[in-house]
């Protein structure tokens, strides 16, 4: 039987944090299809964990430290070739994505759809990648790295200091513990005190969090 791997539990921590972001931006997406005027803030915060925490950290986590100690079978070869692929295809998605979230004006429904069209695409590459890798890649690192596990969550400890900075990942992790209660904040009515919904709004609580 295999050992449960330290790393496997850590990539499958943040597939847990990046699904129930994706989850939280699809909420805060059809509100602002539906004319809510939802902040700005919300999409570039949420931009920016896409970028940071998505793509130079998890990615470069998996690709560093992970795909290159499967090269002993085919499968695996093969497996690490397709996973690459995919975060290399990934990176025109995201830039879409960010454009999109550019764009958006709050109470603009053409920007919120454009914004929808680039979500739903994002979101579906991302789970269908994320189910890959819990289905096919998480199995083969418990049979074949279980030897490298200390190595590879020192590469990963690496990759979270060298590539995106100290601190910057836990910024990220208390953006996403406040996602829900700003999300709600934009469906209570206006003059409630707690929604101004003006684009700028949240600003306070996100310069708290920082
Ligand atoms: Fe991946
Ligand atoms: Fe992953």
């Amino acid at each position: 039987m295999s050992l449960p791997l330290q790393s496997i539990d850590v990539l499958r921590q943040e597939h847990d944090a990046i699904l129930s972001v994706l989850d939280q931006l699809e909420q805060a997406v059809a509100l602002a299809q539906d004319g809510v005027l939802v902040p700005a803030d919300i999409f570039t915060d949420i931009q920016e964990f896409m970028s940071v925490f998505v793509t130079q950290c998890h990615n470069h986590k998996e690709n560093e430290a992970v795909f290159g100690r499967l090269d002993d079978d085919l499968a695996g070869q093969v497996l690490a070739n397709r996973l690459k692929q995919e975060h290399q295809e990934a990176l025109a998605v995201d830039r879409d994505f960010a454009a999109a979230v550019a764009a958006y004006v709050p109470g603009d429904i053409a920007s919120a759809r454009r914004l929808a069209g680039a979500t739903e695409r994002y979101a579906d590459d991302l789970r269908q990648h994320i189910t890959t890798e819990t289905d096919e890649l998480f199995p083969l690192m418990a049979r074949d790295l279980s030897g490298s596990d200390r190595d590879m969550i020192a590469e990963f400890d690496r990759v979270e200091t060298d590539e995106i900075g100290e601190g910057v990942h836990e910024r990220l992790h208390a953006m996403i513990d406040g996602l829900p209660e700003r999300i709600a904040a934009c469906r209570r009515p206006a003059g409630s005190g707690v929604a101004a919904a003006t684009g700028k709004q949240s600003s306070a609580a996100l310069l708290h969090e920082r």
